[in-house]
């Protein structure tokens, strides 16, 4: 194995589904599971194919509550491939003897291969090899090849090759109650002796899905007219490849899929477009190779020159692999936003959360268009947003904490706690905070990207209904002369009300204020800074007087922000009454403290009795605003906050949280890598650890966590390298971990592409040639650089920051 390479190599069903997700292969309109192609979901694999967007609603009654689910749906299995010997039993991993199993996958070419060896009853022994690709440059395309070779035995051989359109959503146990069959009106058809194709459609949201498949079958070399027959039965269509085989004979079959649904552009339909492709498409080694060229561009695009170790570098670029297996360029052109767990796998039913924060800033720094189809995603369930707010009584727009088809809010009414078997009702979308990570995503891209355009047309107007919607949450409260946040849930979702309180919601989430007075001066400057007509536009559109930006002013400079006594910033209103966890006792009897919230529901407990955090809430503050920022804003509230209390705030954090997400070890490298730079980088391999080892134990089988994937990666660039886009600027504060050794990466800022090379506090900054007029401005420490193509900067920093770095916090 390399750097370059992932893999298994056994066979252990036990652990079978996170390989399965691991090995996921997609091209940001479609992913794949890595399952098994003779499998089924049978509790030990589970095949599973999504298309980005498509979603499906089904009714349920749980718990005697009638609830709508909305999921990313489960598509037909175009993996289908199996055979027998003579008469034999269908090929099943458990009933031969198996000497080889290993799974590879090529992270730089995009191909899974899979070997194995077995030795059947009658004691045949045959060799296996598949290669497969979901195609990164035609992204309706996948592929399967199949090499059968007859060791020891001559006979007749059988392999079935099709589509399996008997699948439903069963992925993720805690859903099992749930509806799951979200596919109707099947149809097949045999359209050539070697292609058939199925068609089905969602059962609520009418889409259609058609994926037609090209089967052609080599001995050797040389292509054959195998023996056919169609099976086709039970939304089942396959053909039946019969071939006699002598001793040492090598059976290739070539299996080329075609997937379209009724929401793709520039088709007639689904069935025509899928069959008509997978007529024309070229042979399966061709396709392999224009599927590497592209992924080739896209590596170079997205390049890391990493000197760490070989397992922390197939970390790297394993993150990478699966992010761009869920956006590329191939969803430019979709409506789609960012599931949590990518397109690999059922959790959180493919929903969109705010997970986009993490992973928006490696996007803009590299391939924007990726980042602006995210903000589109936003900007085109605006409506809904509006509607959400006015029908809670509120103005402006309230993004919905679970997003999915039409931006309405999908965050379920009652979970269930696996642990007690209860189901409870459920509050965490409350987390209004949503917005403010969408208003801070276009602000963001804007400074990545200088986007005139982007923020003028689409994101003014979001970050104004935003702004609005903050301003008419905020209660001026008369008796502090301050704006006050009452009733909403913050990151850490383990506190969704006071103890013994009947309403959900806690007050003053000291996030969500602090960045409302950022968001509320971030829309006041804006409307300062876009062009005096569309301002005008816009202020008449969206009907916005001096009496709202004045309010808007005085939220920035008014707003309520808890402290506790010794003047650690309060997770919220009350936290510090909030009993004390004996953490010890519970790791002592739990281990795995991680969901510390079902274990206190299963003893009849509440998380909400306790100073204990899920994740980063506080601290994610330190994680999206630099230190220059944070203290600004709290000066204008007339919080002066001396930097060194930063170090007292994160450490009183640390030992009450038990890091329950996997975006919690991000946000913890992040604030500790100036002022405890082992502890961070501990964080930083748990981050690339999280879903190779599966540090949550039993949720990497679901889908990965693409926003800890993401994060982990922006930590080098971000954080370690101290990267920083602001103020039109592009700004570096590296204190790179020199056991890390030297890093060079690409990106491109305003529009120019960058090489840059960092190691300690040294940063050198090559641009390419372009444009003369291309210019971009870098700045570190005190000096000022105005690059243009071709040239080169380089900057170094005192090592160590003189007097230490009390802001314990980057850039
Ligand atoms: C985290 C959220 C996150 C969601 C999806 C939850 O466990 O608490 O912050 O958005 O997972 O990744």
């Amino acid at each position: 194995m390399t750097a370059w390479q992932f893999g298994f190599h056994d066979f252990d069903p036990d652990d079978e589904g996170r390989r399965e997700a691991l090995c996921t292969l997609g091209n940001g309109y479609f992913a794949t599971r890595g399952a098994a192609p003779e499998s089924r979901a049978d509790g030990v694999h589970y095949p599973g194919t999504y298309v980005a967007g498509c979603y499906n609603r089904l009714t349920t009654t749980v718990a005697d509550h009638e609830v709508e689910t909305e999921s990313l749906v489960n598509m037909p299995n175009w993996l289908l491939l199996t055979f027998r010997l003579n008469d034999g039993p269908w090929f099943d991993l458990t009933q031969v003897d198996l000497l080889d199993h290993e799974q590879e996958l090529d992270l730089e070419r995009g191909i899974l291969v899979r070997r194995l060896r077995f030795r059947d009853r009658q004691a045949r022994t045959t060799r296996v090899v598949q290669h497969r690709f979901v195609h990164m440059a035609s992204p309706h395309l996948a592929g399967l090849e199949t090499t059968l070779v007859a060791e020891d035995w001559s006979g007749t051989l059988t392999l079935r090759c099709g589509i399996d359109g008997n699948v439903a959503n069963t992925g993720v146990a805690r859903y099992r109650a749930l509806g799951d069959r979200h596919l109707v009106d099947y149809h097949t058809a045999e359209i050539s002796p070697n292609i058939v194709v199925l068609q089905a459609r969602t059962s609520q949201s009418h889409i259609r899905i058609a994926e037609a498949e090209r089967a052609r079958i080599y001995l050797g070399d040389e292509p054959i007219d195998a023996k056919r027959s169609l099976l086709r039965h039970a939304n089942v269509i396959a053909h039946d490849l019969t071939v006699e085989v002598q001793r040492g004979t090598e059976v290739r079959v070539e299996k080329i899929v075609s997937l379209h649904t009724s929401r793709d552009f520039a088709t007639t339909e689904p069935v025509a477009e899928s069959v008509e492709q997978v007529r024309d498409a070229a042979g399966f080694d061709g396709l392999c190779r224009s599927h590497s060229l592209a992924w080739a561009r896209l590596h170079r695009t997205f390049h890391y020159g990493l000197s760490m170790s070989e397992a922390a570098r197939q970390a790297v670029h394993l993150h990478l692999f699966h992010l761009l297996q869920t956006i590329s360029p191939n969803s430019t052109d979709l409506d789609v936003g960012l599931p949590a767990r990518g397109l690999h796998g059922e959790a959180y039913r493919g929903h969109v959360f705010w997970d986009e924060l993490f992973i928006l800033p490696t996007l803009s720094l590299r391939m924007p268009q990726l980042a602006r189809l995210l903000l589109h995603y936003r900007y085109r369930r605006l409506r809904q947003a509006r509607n959400a707010a006015r029908d809670a009584g509120f103005a402006g727009a309230m993004f919905p904490w679970q997003s999915g088809s039409n931006g309405r809010e999908e965050s379920q009414l009652l979970h269930l706690n696996p642990r007690s078997g209860r189901w409870l009702p459920d509050h965490t979308h409350l987390q209004r905070h949503i917005g403010i990570a969408v208003a801070h995503n276009i602000w963001h891209y804007y400074q990545a990207t200088g986007d005139d355009e982007f923020l003028s047309d689409y994101g003014a107007e979001m970050i104004l209904d935003i702004a609005r919607f903050f301003s008419s949450l905020a209660q001026y409260d008369h008796s502090r002369d301050r704006y006050v946040i009452r009733g909403v849930v913050g990151p850490d979702e383990y506190h969704t009300a006071y103890p013994g309180r009947d309403r959900p919601g806690i007050d003053n989430n000291a996030y969500t204020n602090i960045m409302t007075a950022w968001l509320c001066r971030t829309a006041v400057r804006l409307l300062h800074e876009l062009p005096a007509e569309r301002r005008d536009e816009l202020t008449d559109a969206l009907d916005i007087r001096h009496h709202e930006t004045d309010r808007w002013n005085r939220i920035a400079q008014r707003m309520f922000v808890p402290f506790h006594a010794d003047g650690i910033i309060s997770q919220f209103e009350g936290y510090d009454r909030l009993a004390e966890l004996d953490w010890d006792a519970y790791r002592g009897r739990y281990g795995d403290i991680q969901r510390l919230d079902r274990i206190l529901e299963a003893e009849n407990d509440d998380p909400n009795r306790y100073q204990a955090s899920k994740q980063a809430d506080v601290l994610m503050l330190f994680y999206l605003l630099s230190a220059e920022e944070l203290e600004d804003i709290l000066t204008r509230l007339g919080y002066p906050m001396p930097a060194e209390t930063i170090p007292d705030n994160i450490d009183y954090y640390l030992r009450r949280t038990s890091h329950g997400s996997t975006l919690s070890a991000v946000v913890h490298a992040w604030v500790l890598a100036r002022g405890h730079r082992h502890r961070a980088l501990e964080f930083f391999d748990e981050v690339l650890a999280s879903d190779i080892h599966d540090t949550q134990h039993g949720t990497t089988n679901e889908g990965i966590h693409l926003a800890a994937m993401t994060g982990g990666v922006d930590l080098l660039q971000r954080c370690f390298a101290g990267i920083e886009v602001r103020d039109g600027m592009l700004r570096f504060n590296p204190l790179w971990p020199t056991e890390l050794g030297p890093l060079e990466l690409s990106l491109r800022y305003r529009g120019l592409p960058l090489t840059i090379k960092v190691t300690g506090r040294t940063i050198t900054v090559r641009s390419a040639l372009g444009p003369a007029h291309r210019r971009v401005t870098c700045a570190c420490g005190p000096r000022t650089v105005h690059l243009g193509p071709g040239e080169t900067a380089r900057f170094s920093l005192e090592h160590p920051p003189r007097g230490g770095d009390p802001t314990a916090f980057p850039p």
